[in-house]
């Protein structure tokens, strides 16, 4: 064997079995002092973190195996793009998500968030419009801003207990003719919505009809909590829709790996394809070398973690709408059909300041003013259960001095 093919040798690995009894979602390494972003926050004080959107798991053995071999090799100069983990995307499209995708639409960037400045900026001029949706992923709403675009933000509606677009109101939007890309979060943080197809073919529709790109957001695909819900890739819908759409997503969120720093952009329309990459050029187009092994293990070898996980994050969401019934004043309007961010509505407890209610009572959750959202917090429950359990506790206590629960 070559040193490469040592270095190398967890990728290469067909199909590694791994017993579900051996993911221990229950117990994890304490995050204190590892430079994370979540725990840092709180660091001084006892407060549970809830914000952030990763968890607190440690990743599936092969994406920790494949790392400490990179590791170990000693030498991390600059990384080339390897046709293997082009490959290993183009099969992990095909098979979770039945799309098939060419090497070539792949672009690599740091993170996702340049990816949505770049599509906004690369098919809109400064003062042309952005369209996109409330309560949103907080880069969705400053994007716009911190390029010069003004934007048109649509509230989410509940419908049968589901949010979806205002339909009328999207259309309305997409109609002007300042409005050139629409931004798409599915699955929807925060709102952990799994769009069906009729939905999207609706929204496919407005698009064509309005001619605007689509960026689609997909970094939540696949932690499908909902077994009636199945995620389907926005720009598989059609050849139109393929052609107008920059799809993002990354390993990251299901994996556990956004501290790795490694998204990629999939485009199929060569022409915009180009103009993307243009204006990412020398900002965001590189990764490291670790995001990219973590990537390639992960779509490659992790499957069965990802399956435990989603079975885990089930369970804690049947926690989660246990003890909402003992917290008289927060509602979950709707159950999450994806990830593991809910979204709750506190506008009934009298507060003032919610969020920080909460923080006092020893719980930090993300607060709804961040995603354009009053009177709402979002609680993220990619944890141990018995850390979920605690939160809840604590929640509760705080609930139960409300001002709408004193009365
Ligand atoms: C919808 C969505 N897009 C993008 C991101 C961030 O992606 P990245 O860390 O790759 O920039 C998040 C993180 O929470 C997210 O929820």
């Amino acid at each position: 064997m070559t040193f490469l093919e040592i270095a190398f040798a967890p990728y290469a690995v067909q199909s590694k079995v791994i017993p579900s009894m051996a993911f221990n979602f229950d117990s994890c390494p304490d995050r204190a002092g590892t430079d994370s972003t979540k725990w840092h926050k709180y660091a001084q004080r006892d407060i549970i973190p809830s914000w952030i959107a990763d968890m607190d798991f440690t990743s599936p053995p092969a994406v920790v195996e494949a790392l400490q071999a990179r590791a170990a090799h000693g030498v991390y100069g600059y990384p080339a793009q390897r046709d293997e983990v082009f490959n290993s995307i183009v099969k992990y499209m095909r098979r979770r998500h039945g799309w098939e995708i060419q090497p070539e639409w792949i672009t690599f960037m740091t993170s996702l968030v340049p990816g949505i400045h770049g599509a906004i900026r690369c098919t809109t001029n400064p003062g042309e419009t952005v369209v996109t949706s409330t309560p949103a992923y907080p880069p969705f709403l400053s994007a716009p801003i911190i390029s010069e675009r003004t934007s048109i933000k649509l509230e989410m509606v509940l419908v049968d207990g589901y949010w979806t677009f205002d339909w009328e109101k999207l259309e309305a939007a997409c109609s002007q003719s300042a409005s050139k890309i629409l931004l798409l979060c599915n699955p929807y943080n925060p709102l952990a919505r799994v769009f069906s197809r009729a939905e999207l073919e609706r929204i496919a529709a407005i698009v064509k009809k309005y001619n605007l790109v689509v960026c689609s957001d997909e970094i939540h695909c696949d932690l499908i909590l909902d077994p009636a819900a199945k995620h389907i890739v926005f720009a598989a819908i059609d050849e139109d829709t393929k052609a107008r759409t920059v799809t993002l997503m990354a390993a990251s969120k299901t994996y556990n790996i956004a501290g790795l720093t490694c998204g990629f952009a999939i485009i199929a329309d060569a022409g915009l394809r180009t103009k993307f990459r243009r204006i990412l050029q020398g900002l965001s187009l590189d990764q490291n070398v670790f995001g990219l092994a973590a990537t390639q293990a992960a779509f490659d070898h992790g499957d069965e973690w990802r399956v435990a996980c989603i079975e885990y994050l089930r369970g804690n969401l049947d926690l989660i709408e246990k003890e909402l019934k003992q917290m008289p004043g927060v509602i979950l309007h709707q159950r999450p059909q994806s990830s593991f961010l809910a979204w709750l509505d506190i506008s009934a407890l009298g507060f003032e300041n919610a969020h920080a209610e909460f923080e006092k009572g020893g719980v930090g959750l993300s607060n709804g003013l961040d995603f354009g959202g009053s009177s709402h917090v979002r609680i993220n429950f990619g944890c141990p259960r018995a850390r979920l359990q605690e939160m809840l506790n604590r929640m509760k206590a705080v609930v139960a001095r409300a001002p709408s629960n004193k009365k």
